[in-house]
C-alpha cells in the first residue's frame, strides 16, 4: 500500500475510533425510528417511502371510490395525507377524517390537504386507533395503509373502527405482505383478528403491488346491518 493509502486508512480507523459509541448512538436510535417507521422523521417519510407509494395510493383511492363514491371517509394511521389527497380528489362528494398518532404527521397532512385547497373536506386529528376520539357509526367507510403492524393491540383497534363504522360499513385495511413484514404475522393472522373481532369475518386478499409483486394484503371487513324489528 503506498504511504497516502496507509494515512487515510489510520485517519478512518482514528475516525471510527473517537465516534464508536455516536455512531453505535446514530444506528440504535435509526433501528428504533425504522421499527415506529418514523424514519427518522414525518418528513423523511413522506419524501422517501411515501411518494414512492403514490402509484399504491391510486390503486387503493380507485378501490375506495368505486366501493363508496360518496359519503364519510376515515383513515386510520392517515401519516402524511397522501392518499386521503387522492382519494378526496377522485371522489368529490367525500369528507375524509384522517387519525394519526403522530402529530408530526398530522401536521405534514393537514398542511398537504390545505395545499390542495382540500380542506374544507378533509380534516386530521392526532389519536389512537385503540381509542379513536370519534362518535359511534360516524362512516360509511374505513381505510387504513401500512399502518396495522405498528398498532400495539390490533385486536382493540379492530374494535374501534367496528364502534365507528355505520351498519352496512365497510372497512379496507391494506398492510404489508408476511414475507416483508414477518412480525406482521401475514393473512391468516389478520383472518383471525377478524374472527376474533365484532366484525366476526373478514376477507384477505394479496395485493400485488408493483407490477406483479405481492408486497401488500388487504383485509376487508364489514359491519353487519342491523336487523329490522
Ligand atoms: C408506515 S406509516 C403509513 C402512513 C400512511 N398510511 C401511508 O400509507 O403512507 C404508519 C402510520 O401509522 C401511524 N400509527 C402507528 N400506530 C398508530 C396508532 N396506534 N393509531 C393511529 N396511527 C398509528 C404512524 O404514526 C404512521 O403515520
Amino acid at each position: 500500500m503506498s504511504r497516502r493509502s496507509w494515512l487515510v486508512l489510520i485517519a478512518v480507523l482514528s475516525a471510527v475510533a473517537l465516534y464508536r459509541d455516536r455512531m453505535r448512538a446514530i444506528l440504535k436510535q435509526t433501528y428504533a425510528n425504522i421499527h415506529a417507521f418514523d424514519l427518522p422523521s414525518a418528513g423523511v417519510y413522506d419524501a422517501l417511502v411515501a411518494s414512492a407509494l403514490e402509484g399504491f395510493y391510486a390503486r387503493v383511492a380507485s378501490e375506495i371510490t368505486a366501493a363508496n363514491p360518496s359519503g364519510k371517509v376515515l383513515e386510520v394511521g392517515s401519516g402524511p395525507g397522501r392518499l386521503a389527497v387522492r382519494l378526496t380528489r377522485e371522489a368529490p362528494a367525500t369528507t375524509l377524517t384522517g387519525v394519526d398518532i403522530s402529530d408530526a404527521m398530522v401536521e405534514r397532512a393537514a398542511r398537504r390537504a390545505a395545499g390542495a385547497g382540500l380542506s374544507e373536506r378533509v380534516r386530521f386529528e392526532v389519536g389512537d386507533v385503540g381509542a379513536l376520539p370519534l362518535a359511534d357509526q360516524e362512516f360509511d367507510e374505513v381505510v387504513s395503509t401500512l399502518s396495522l403492524h405498528h398498532w400495539s393491540d390490533p385486536a382493540r383497534g379492530l374494535a374501534e373502527i367496528h364502534r365507528v363504522l355505520k351498519p352496512g360499513g365497510e372497512a379496507r385495511i391494506y398492510d404489508l405482505a408476511h414475507w416483508l413484514w414477518l412480525p406482521a404475522g401475514g393473512g391468516n393472522r389478520l383472518a383471525q383478528l377478524a374472527a376474533a373481532s365484532p366484525f366476526g369475518e373478514g376477507e384477505v386478499e394479496v395485493v400485488r403491488w408493483p407490477g406483479s409483486v405481492p408486497a401488500f394484503v388487504l383485509l376487508r371487513l364489514r359491519r353487519a346491518r342491523e336487523a329490522r324489528s
